[in-house]
């Protein structure tokens, strides 16, 4: 693979009703690389140089939803859970699709290691992918998300937050705090300092009791770390004779308040996962 194979390739592809810019090199097969437009199977996700390559492929393949288990599923929206060992396929190109809008992640063919988590949005005609996260079948790190991603045509509708929701549901199933792998991206981290602010300052407001650290981690399993880094950050932790609190701003709870009032914000329903972890 020489310098020009990592330049920026293919400048869009289209996918379902969209037509989405690119914004990364992926590493699609030569034969694609020069290809200004990628027609994508938004069911299958195999892509084709042309529209009429795709419309055959259409005529013929089954898929209606990503291939793997239902585990969720609220009002129009599902998660599936596939399995990287068993649908290498699938997964090699879901990891091909979102490298296109991903910086520095690398993994596209080692899938096994990885468990996918699948949002989709269900109409008539079936359900449609919004966006996902991996996560390791073993995290020595405890890391409950590998990589995240909503599709650009769904971004800046609160599904990423939705997304990162589910990472956490899933860890208080397992009983355990997570985190996700480093580095973020800029997206990313912007992502999670919303949801870890709403998240805790939520369960701060829904309390009287004085709360510690710990108990936030245990409710919510952001792990300490992170909560101690959202306090600092929102300016929650006082030093009060001699002692350290958790004390929330009214600038806080008022911006809280603001976004809680935000028309169709779409949570995860925890009595919708139907799922027990492995281990
Ligand atoms: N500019 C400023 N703030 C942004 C932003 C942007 N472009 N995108 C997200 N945010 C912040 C906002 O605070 C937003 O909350 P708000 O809309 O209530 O203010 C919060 O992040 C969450 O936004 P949301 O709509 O839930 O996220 P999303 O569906 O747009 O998805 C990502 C967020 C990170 C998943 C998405 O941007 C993405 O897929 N990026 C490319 C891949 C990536 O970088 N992944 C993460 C690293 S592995
Ligand atoms: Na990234």
């Amino acid at each position: 693979v020489g310098e020009v194979a990592r330049v920026k390739n293919l400048n869009k592809i289209q996918m379902g009703k969209h037509e989405v810019e690119s914004w990364y090199f992926a590493p699609y097969p030569q034969e694609y690389a020069y290809c200004d437009t990628l027609f994508i199977c938004e069911f299958c996700l195999s892509y084709y140089a042309s529209q009429k390559q795709l419309e055959r492929h259409r005529d013929r393949c089954q898929l209606q939803h990503p291939p793997g288990n239902e585990i969720y599923r609220h009002e129009e929206i599902s998660f599936f859970e596939i399995d990287g060992r068993k649908q290498k396929t699938w997964c090699r190109n879901l990891c091909l699709l979102s490298k296109l809008f991903l910086d520095h992640k690398t993994l596209y063919y080692d899938v096994d290691p990885f468990l996918f988590y699948c949002m989709t949005i269900r109409d008539d005609i079936g359900c449609h992918l919004i966006g996902y996260f991996s996560k390791e079948k073993e995290s020595s790190e405890n890391y409950n998300v590998a990589c995240i991603l909503t599709l650009p045509q769904y971004q800046r509708h609160g599904y990423g937050k939705l997304l990162i929701g589910f990472s956490y549901e899933l860890s208080k199933a397992e009983g355990r705090a997570g985190s996700p792998e480093k580095p973020l991206s800029d997206l990313g981290l912007l992502s999670y300092r919303a949801y870890w602010t709403e998240t805790i300052v939520e369960y701060l407001l829904s309390t009287n009791e004085d709360v510690t650290i710990e108990e936030i981690s245990q409710k919510t399993s952001i792990t300490s770390q992170d909560i101690l880094h959202t306090l600092q950050n929102i300016g929650a932790l006082k030093y009060y004779r001699g002692q350290h609190i958790i004390c929330l701003g009214d600038k806080v709870v008022e911006q809280f308040e603001r976004n809680r009032e935000k028309k169709n914000k779409r949570k995860i329903v925890s009595s919708k996962l139907d799922w027990k972890p492995l281990h």
